[in-house]
């Protein structure tokens, strides 16, 4: 047993027994799973990204559908790059507030593995790092002195948050915390930088277990975290071909091997990042559909794992300049909950697996056991066994994952005693498994009174009050169910609903149920005081009910789109959720229940045969949504021409630079080293011309890996000379274009796509932004003007935060803001085309209306008939919610997450449209309504400064 001791705690993280802590929870682990307070608790989680959803209102929704599916888990990345615009500047505030996060996630009930990185990865700009940090020395992800003195101001700061949110004082719900993410290099620096992160964490108040999602990297020596884990996506990113799958690696011998602490994944692929350019994220969730997440997480459960956690099951959006190069602006990721919160199939299966697990608490302790092999040598099953009570688990799946054929087969499962039964005993029927399906059947389970011998349909909950138990089964539709139950002696059996055959075998006193799996079954097996209700379904109407827990027992309810939550209040069930359309509510409470509230109004409820309460719910009202057909248009490029003022911009005057990838020449360029680190940004070249110069060569930076898209294009004195996707061209100087002997004005604006991930070679520090000029036919000088984002690290703007705004003109000028006057803007249409390269501002208001109590996820949709050339920088009431790029795609949907909006008033969407050659525009632009649902949710417009405060506050700031 391994114990530590941190300001007066004493905590036990190791062995099945547990020592006490002061105050709060015990929570320890051994090789089969974590301990919670004494108990074996299986970990069902699921990944979530707070700063991909920005309106903390939106949040709660997440958490409670999370919660709702039966997760007990949600891991959280902290981006540091998010909360830090410059070193020493430190933001937890608005959308920024991580301490109302982890307050929701201990109110909704869900713990936490917190996820601080420093160095995250993720996907997002620098793996997490913040802008100062690519213009500091020092190795990062090592124990050097100048990252270590950056992390650890970082460290400091979030490790105090979520040290006040830990389940092991009892002040919130953070279960685990996990140190670094995919560090694979056991270096002796990489040691000694995971043990710093170590002590550090312990140092800040950290009592939870330490864990590692780095691939049998610090199990062990210097640096090693209490629970080390596994990262695993077996079908990869590429979500083009989503019927491809790839081979099941099934992990039981490393489980073998396991001697002190569970199998763990702490990222088990819930969906794909897709791609500039890519198939779209409806490729990813078929990809990592329901069928992959039968297949492959029961897998990974046969394999003996009891700590899964999903990356993503929500994965949001990449608003701003978040997402690093490669990834556009939605992260739907396919994921269980679209990234507009909806619930997809993905969900409603993972749904069916998470609420077996907390029904079946055996579970969450199981040996491998010998299987007898499926007669049908197409499928394979494996067993387990909890070593206490005996509890069986069958998982049976095609040998072959991808097989796509329809199998059916019997089983021989042993039932207690020296001889195996071979299942389903009912002559003419089979256990069916279709093509990419997978089972897991239970045998010799008790639960509440009731002694489950096997089933051939799958549980999917039970639960219990006093002698009366409710069991869930289900199965595909049409195929055939075998339940076996064992009483003392013959029971009494009502068919309420369905047809279900039944036979009583009185030599094994076995009740045998066949039935065929269609709708849903109703029986009521009864003996002396005992009964139970038997509900059996298929797949549709199983996923149809919802279990919540209340302080006087679990309650099931059967029927809205969603439940939040349920609370009984004297003999009245008060539940809260949502519906997309009218229909039944049924509600299976405890037994004094009389009455049924929805949203907090009484519904009129009857008693059913089935001692539940059936009510009638109202859908949501019908919500139409405003045509965009008023726009107005103004020209947002004038740094294009040769008399632009540019004596604001700052000169790029740096001598030397930090940056390792600097190459020592002059001037210095690259936009990080004066502090603009995300978004467009211009450069104004002034030189003398000589009249010899017969071309400009042209080199930027703009991150050209992983198909990112970036671009730059440049002006000579007003006249376009062209535009370059890859990174440097020499472009040709019309001798007409030069003033000799004047000043001549190079204008280049560029489109960097963010900075890369890291692994270990300071790859993230990358230079951006333009890197080199040289003319050819003249060796004459160039004296650079920079300009990106107003104010640069000195945010105007702290609330809509780091990653909001870049250098646009427009952007400077504060043009996507609500308030700014446009009335002296030309009047416009959506499509337009032009043939003029440069950046044109579209800017329209639009009044929404939404019923109070209703949640319409809203889209901005920008539609081209054929691809132009050109992209788009979207806002909505100021916050950039979308990169569009005509020619690349392929997102054309941009989620509004309602935060943002306000529901019941004026809107205004400012889209920056950047024409990158004589064929460019802006596309229709309307709004989508992606759903509507009638529900509880509180959803509040996230205040944000308008044009007049920051305006005001930039004056008082006086900055350009
Ligand atoms: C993992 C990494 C995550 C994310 C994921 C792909 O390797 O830990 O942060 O990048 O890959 O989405």
């Amino acid at each position: 047993m391994i114990s530590f001791r941190r300001a007066g705690f004493v905590l036990a993280f190791l062995g099945a027994s547990t020592a006490a802590a002061a105050a709060g929870h015990t929570v320890a682990y051994d090789r089969y799973s974590l301990v919670i307070d004494g108990k074996p608790t299986y970990l069902w989680s699921g990944s979530f990204h707070y700063w991909r959803l920005p309106s903390p209102d939106l949040w709660l929704d997440v958490l409670q559908k999370m919660k709702a599916a039966g997760f007990n888990g949600v891991e959280v990345y902290f981006d540091w790059g998010y909360h830090s615009p410059k070193r020493g500047v430190y933001d937890f505030s608005g959308i920024r507030d991580v301490d109302r996060l982890l307050d929701m996630a201990r109110d909704v009930g869900i713990y936490v593995i917190a996820c601080p990185g420093p160095y995250i990865n993720a996907e997002t700009d620098a793996g997490g790092f913040p802008g100062w940090l690519v213009t500091t020395a020092g190795k990062p992800r090592s124990d050097s002195p100048e990252y270590t003195a950056a992390y650890r101001e970082w460290m400091t700061q979030i490790n105090r948050i979520i040290a006040r949110h830990q389940v092991t004082d009892g002040r919130g719900t953070v279960l685990l915390y996990q140190v670094e993410n995919e560090l694979y290099d056991e270096s002796d620096d990489t040691r000694r930088y995971m043990q710093a992160l170590e002590d550090k964490a312990r140092a800040d108040g950290i009592t939870v277990p330490l864990t590692g999602n780095h691939n049998g990297n610090f199990v062990s020596g210097l640096g090693a975290t209490d629970i080390p884990g596994q990262d695993s996506y077996p079908l990869d990113f590429d979500c083009s071909h989503p019927e491809r799958w790839n081979a099941i690696y099934d992990f039981s011998a490393e489980r073998r091997e396991l001697t002190q602490a569970p199998l763990f994944f702490p990222e088990y692929q819930g969906g794909a990042f897709d791609v500039w350019g890519g198939p779209g994220y409806e490729a990813c969730r078929k990809l990592t559909g329901p069928a992959f997440e039968r297949v492959f997480y029961e897998s990974m459960m046969a394999a003996g794992s009891t700590m899964l956690n999903f990356y993503m099951t929500y994965g949001g959006i990449n608003w701003g300049w978040l997402s690093s190069p490669g990834v556009y602006t939605s992260y739907d990721y396919g994921a269980a909950i679209t990234a507009s919160r909806q619930l997809t199939g993905k969900y409603d299966q993972q749904k069916l697996i998470g609420y077996m697990i907390h029904a079946v608490p055996p579970l969450a302790r199981t040996d491998a056991v010998g299987a007898s092999v499926p007669d049908n040598r197409r499928l394979r099953a494996t067993a387990r066994i909890n070593p206490d009570d005996g509890t069986r688990f069958y998982f049976l799946r095609h040998a072959e994952p991808q097989d796509t054929s329809n199998d059916a087969t019997h089983l021989k499962i042993a039932l207690g005693g020296a001889s195996e039964t071979t299942v389903p005993q009912q002559p003419g029927t089979a256990i069916h498994v279709d093509g990419r399906d997978a089972k897991i059947l239970l045998a010799n389970f008790r639960f509440g009174k009731q002694n489950l011998a096997y089933s051939t349909s799958e549980l999917m909950t039970q639960l219990s009050e006093g002698a009366k138990d409710l069991a869930l089964f289900y199965g595909r539709h049409g195929e055939d169910g075998e339940t076996v139950l064992r009483y003392p002696a013959q029971p009494s059996v009502r068919v309420l609903e369905g047809t279900v055959a039944t036979h009583w075998d009185a030599a094994t006193h076995s009740l045998r149920l066949n039935y065929r799996h269609d709708g849903l079954a109703r029986v009521v097996i009864e003996q002396g005081e005992a009964s139970l209700l038997l509900l059996i379904g298929d797949n549709d109407a199983a996923i149809r009910f919802w279990q919540l827990d209340t302080a006087k027992g679990p309650v099931l309810v059967r029927g809205p789109y969603l439940v939040r939550d349920a609370m009984q209040v004297g003999d009245t069930v008060a539940l809260t959720g949502d519906t997309e359309q009218a229909g039944e509510l049924e509600v299976f409470a405890a037994s004094d229940t009389r009455g049924v509230t929805w949203n907090g109004v009484p519904v009129d409820a009857v008693a059913t045969p089935s001692a539940s309460l059936l009510a009638h719910v109202a859908g949501p009202a019908p919500v139409t949504l405003p045509r965009l057909d008023r726009w107005r248009v103004h020209m947002g490029a004038p740094e294009i021409a040769p008399t632009f003022d540019d004596s604001r911009w700052q000169a790029t005057d740096r001598a030397s630079s930090p940056n390792p990838h600097w190459d020592h020449r002059l001037p210095i360029l690259d936009s990080d080293a004066y502090g603009f680190h995300h978004g467009n940004v211009w450069y104004r070249g002034h030189f003398r011309a000589t009249g010899k110069e017969t071309g400009v060569r042209l080199a930027a930076n703009i991150g050209v890996h992983l198909g990112n898209h970036g671009i730059f294009t440049a002006w000579l004195n007003g006249h376009f000379l062209g535009n370059n996707p890859s990174g440097a061209q020499e472009f040709a100087i019309d001798p007409a274009w030069l003033k000799k002997g004047e000043d001549n004005v190079l204008s280049v604006l560029v489109d960097n796509h963010g900075h890369l991930q890291e692994e270990r070679n300071g790859a993230f520090r990358e230079r951006r932004g333009l890197l080199s000029a040289t003319f050819a036919g003249a060796p004459t000088d160039i004296r650079w003007k920079i300009q990106g984002n107003s104010g640069g690290e000195d945010l105007p703007d702290p609330v809509r935060g780091p990653f909001n705004a870049g250098g646009l003109f427009g952007e400077r000028m504060g043009w996507q803001l609500p308030g700014f006057d446009d009335g002296r803007w030309k009047a416009a249409t959506l499509p337009q085309v032009t043939d003029a390269p440069g950046v044109d501002w579209y800017r329209t208001t639009f009044r929404l209306d939404l019923p109070e109590g209703q949640d319409v996820p809203i889209a901005l949709r920008i539609h081209d008939a054929a691809p132009h050339h050109y992209r788009a920088v979207v806002f909505v009431n100021g916050w950039q919610i979308g990169r569009y790029i005509s020619d690349v795609g392929p997102q054309t949907d941009f989620e509004l997450p309602s935060g943002l909006l306000n529901r019941q008033g004026d809107n205004t969407i400012a889209i920056a449209a950047w024409s990158t050659a004589q064929d460019g525009g802006l596309g229709e632009v309307s709004l989508v309504r992606q759903g509507n649902y009638r529900t509880p949710l509180r959803q509040r417009t996230v205040e944000a400064p308008d044009y007049d405060a920051l305006m005001r506050s930039r004056k008082a700031a006086s900055r350009p």
